[in-house]
């Protein structure tokens, strides 16, 4: 049976042809590979540090398919030790395809600096306290932030939030001021920002900084929080399914 790799979200597709459309990203059958003919030569792996969006490749691409940013924005994808090799990981990160998720803007400060980064990684913890907690990636000036500061904020995305996604998560704000339009509210505890066209703000108070290698896990208790709307939350498969 032949293996097909989507290059835009690396989902593989089994059977004699590339799937009509790839069920996680929706793109079209042109943006599969045919997994044999790639992994013999075991190509070069790039990895984009605004969008996360994996090139193979001898160089990185002149601009990202996905949030359009250069080649300089491409780190080469080292092998991470303790990582299972390339082949059984495809497998298994396909069934992780499975696992629920929402989207969040989580947000920080330095000072008087303010920024925020898309992320479907944020989870309550614990309810005594009430614990939550965010793994972001190493690169990304959202993480510095939270470092620094001690806190971050959570606006849980709505449906109709597509724009905010794309917002803060195709661009990094070492390159924009991404509050400089935005509307938000200072959390009264955190000091950081909830953005009032999401459903809500929740404002944490780092207790616990993991290091994962390529991203921090950072465990906070539940401070701050605003209700903007009563919007239904937007989850990452919807946001694929839908954008
Ligand atoms: C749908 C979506 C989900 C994302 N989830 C995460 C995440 O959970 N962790 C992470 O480190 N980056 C995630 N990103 C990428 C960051 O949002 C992106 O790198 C951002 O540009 C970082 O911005 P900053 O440098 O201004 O902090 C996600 C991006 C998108 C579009």
């Amino acid at each position: 049976m032949k293996k097909w790799r989507c290059t835009v979200c690396n989902y593989i597709h089994e059977g004699d042809t590339p799937p009509e459309k790839c069920p996680i990203c929706g793109v079209e059958p042109d943006k599969f590979v045919l997994i044999e003919e790639t992994e013999v030569a075991a190509p070069k792996k790039w990895r984009c540090t605004v969008c996360n969006y994996v090139h193979e490749g001898d160089t990185p691409p002149e601009k990202c398919p996905i949030c359009g940013v250069g080649p300089d924005k491409f780190v080469l994808q080292e092998e991470i030790p303790g990582d299972l090799p390339a082949e059984e990981k495809d497998a298994i990160q396909k069934l992780l395809f499975n696992v629920s998720y929402g989207l969040y803007i989580i947000s920080s400060k330095n000072g008087e600096k303010l920024n925020a980064m898309t992320s479907n990684t944020f989870i309550q913890v614990s309810d005594r306290p009430l614990r939550g907690s965010v793994c972001l990636g190493k690169g990304t000036l959202t993480s510095e932030y939270v470092r620094e500061s001690g806190f971050f904020g959570v606006s849980v995305l709505g449906k109709n939030n597509h724009d905010l996604v794309k917002h803060f998560g195709y661009q990094s704000g070492r390159d924009v001021d991404k509050f400089k339009t935005m509307d938000y509210v200072t959390g009264k505890k955190t000091g950081c920002p909830g953005l009032s066209q999401a459903i809500c703000f929740i404002g944490c108070e780092v207790e616990q900084v993991i290091d994962l290698g390529t991203h921090y896990m950072f465990i906070g208790k539940i401070v701050d929080g605003d209700e903007f709307s009563k919007e239904e939350p937007m989850t990452y498969a919807y946001y694929h399914a839908t954008r």
